[in-house]
């Protein structure tokens, strides 16, 4: 959702901190946003320079380029995904208190921004806008007035606090005065900021992309916790003002050039490409040479592993499909139940949940809050809680009992590729730690999946050398198709929910995905001539009943018409037979298929969409992290 950059750091005013800021925002564009702004201060400036404007970050740099922003010592910047307020130039941030000495950016929402609108309201106070954030604006620079009257002296960091307590609902709110120009406060509820430690220079983010380029020392801060920084220090407190020493700092283990397209057109298609070193960077480190898993990480007793009796996997689409595949693989090898539960129906089904049940919320983004929410319930009704993350400092992990991190990059585009075969990696890793810890593997069938894992990214790399034009090919022939049924069975069932999402959120596709026996239960009335049904069919090797039933799926819907698209493991005997188009993809085990079968489907999702015109990084009506329930 909103992207929010601040800064501080120069004892003269210049130009750094509008360039943190615009570069920040810059970084954060990919979480999707409708308008951005910023706002500068520095001495002897009687009121803050603010800067807004709907639409691309390229407007506001277009609009500051024709009217240069004065000099500054700190600076906040914003990009707005818009709650409340339709997206215009008033309703983008920064807002301003009624005298203008302070300006604020806000990600999240206010819940009872009305009444206090209408108690400043009763006070002679005005509103330019509809937003909540304006609220806030005005009542904190009604506050830090005060404060003035109070003390005689300006105090922005305990007028935030104090606000802040006043406050329900979620919020991360930044604010500058032009009063005190050396710092830039900061306070978070339910929803992320980060802190980056420079080097006589000191920023804020909405997650560590808004000032990796400067720095990659970051610091985590906690739920309800406010920060005042200046170029030299850092000071951290509950919103009751109580001091807190124990922030958990950390090095960014990206470059900033991660978060760049590096020669790519697109992030979506780089971050496809990146999938065979997002699965082996996920694998590094996590076992010895004796084929032994290693989670220390975790920082659980072996014996509380010993004693869980069920998982229950909470995430959100891309995510939740990843979880999906785990569960085959997970139960296979452990022999305990494991429940995929979509976050936001969670917590609504009063589940069963007990100091034996591991709670796996699975969130590329760390943010996503109906996840969030299911983690806190799941702790709240006595569960442990393990995270499956790409994004350090991130809220879920902070708030679970352990964290189990892709190593996959940050990941850019809206649409979710590498975070996916990553996650899937990870909660394999993590299941073969149960089957070791439980002993329902012997050590040499653990070694082996090690091995077959190990050799996943050279079977993706193959599927981006072979099937790029035969892919590219099957999009121009179904271009204007105007929906598509996506078949898979067994793993390859989520492998199918996961490929008609991608043709959902990019290519604006209407898309059916469904278990292939479903087809007879309905789905198959669906199909009519020249109707485009991709179907993933598993090995014809080993247990192959699966594969004959999946061809017997395609023979149904070939009766009746249908373009079939086959996804299937090069040499299948039947694929061809039965396939208008085959994307093929190397032999594997069939509980570590999904981390090749998807691949195609990823590339295809990214040919139609291109075909169509549409932005691949930045779909509409999306956002990278869905931080509002
Ligand atoms: C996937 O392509 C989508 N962007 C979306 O379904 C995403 O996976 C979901 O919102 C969960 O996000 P998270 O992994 O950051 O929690």
């Amino acid at each position: 959702m909103c992207g929010i950059v601040g800064f501080a750091g120069n004892k003269t005013a210049c130009g750094k901190p509008l360039e943190v800021c615009m570069q920040g925002l810059k970084r954060l564009e990919y979480r999707g946003y409708d308008s951005a702004g910023v706002a500068l201060a520095a001495a002897g400036m009687d009121t803050v320079a603010v800067r807004k404007k709907s639409g691309r970050l390229a407007n506001l740099a277009a609009d500051i380029e024709r009217s240069p922003m004065p000099d500054a010592t700190v600076g906040i910047g914003h990009t707005r995904w818009a709650t409340n307020g339709e997206p215009s130039d008033v309703n983008a941030h920064p807002h301003t208190s009624q005298d203008g000495k302070i300006a604020i950016i806000h990600n999240g929402i206010i819940e009872n921004a009305e009444t206090l609108r209408l108690d400043l309201q009763t006070e002679g106070y005005t509103f330019l806008s509809a937003t909540d954030t304006e609220v806030a604006a005005k009542l904190l620079g009604k506050i830090a007035n005060t404060i003035i009257e109070e003390t005689g002296k300006p105090d922005l960091f305990e007028a935030l606090r104090r606000m802040a307590r006043m406050l329900t609902g979620a919020f991360t709110i930044l604010a500058v005065d032009v009063r005190q120009p050396d710092i830039v406060v900061g306070a978070r509820h339910d929803s992320p900021l980060v802190v980056g430690l420079g080097d006589g220079e000191n920023f804020l983010g909405s997650d560590v992309a808004a000032f990796v380029a400067y720095t990659k020392e970051a610091m985590e801060l906690d739920q309800d916790q406010a920060v005042c920084i200046s170029g030299d220090t850092v000071t951290v407190t509950d919103f009751d003002g109580n001091p807190v020493t124990d922030s958990k700092r950390f090095t960014v283990d990206w470059d900033a050039s991660a978060s760049e397209k590096g020669g790519w057109d697109s992030f979506m298609d780089k971050e496809i490409h990146e999938e065979p070193a997002a699965v082996h960077n996920t694998l590094l480190g996590r076992f010895n040479e004796d084929g032994e898993i290693k989670l220390d990480e975790l920082h659980i007793d072996p014996e509380v592993f010993k004693q869980i009796d069920k998982i229950i996997v909470v995430a959100c689409g891309t995510a939740s499909y990843a979880g999906m595949v785990a569960k085959y693989a997970i139960e296979h090898w452990v022999r305990i139940p494991v429940e995929v539960e979509l976050a936001h129906e969670f917590r609504y089904r009063d589940p069963i949940l007990t100091p034996r049940t591991l709670v796996v919320a699975i969130s590329q983004s760390g943010e996503t809050m109906d996840t969030l929410m299911a983690v806190r319930h799941a702790r709240e009704q006595g569960s442990r809680v393990l995270a499956i993350c790409n994004t350090q400092g991130s809220t879920i992990p902070r708030e679970s009992d352990a964290v189990l991190y892709t190593h996959a990059g940050p990941e850019i585009a809206v649409a979710s590729t590498k975070a996916f075969v990553a996650q899937i990696v990870a909660a394999y890793l993590l299941g073969l730690y149960f089957a070791q810890v439980k002993n329902t593997l012997y050590r040499d069938e653990i070694h082996q999946i090690l091995d077959q894992l190990k050799a996943m990214p050279e079977k993706i790399q193959w599927v981006l050398d072979n099937d790029v034009e035969p892919i590219e090919e099957a999009a121009k022939k179904l271009l204007d198709a105007k929906s598509f049924l996506f078949l898979g069975r067994h793993v390859g069932y989520p492998v199918a929910m996961e490929g008609a999402l991608k043709l959902k959120e990019i290519a604006y596709t209407f898309t059916e995905g469904f278990a292939a026996g479903e087809l007879k239960h309905g789905p198959i009335a669906l199909v009519e001539p020249g109707e485009p049904v991709v179907i993933i069919v598993p090995s014809s090797r080993g247990r192959n009943v699966l594969h004959n039933k999946v061809i017997s799926a395609i023979e149904e819907v070939k009766a009746r018409g249908a373009f079939t698209v086959v996804v299937a493991e090069v040499g299948d005997p039947d694929a061809e037979k039965y396939a208008d188009v085959v994307f093929w993809r190397p032999e594997c085990a069939t509980l570590l298929s999904p981390l090749v079968d998807v691949v195609p489907l990823h590339l295809f999702a990214f040919d139609l969409a291109k075909l169509k015109g549409y932005d691949v990084d930045k779909p509409r009506n999306l956002a990278k992290s869905v931080t509002v329930e």
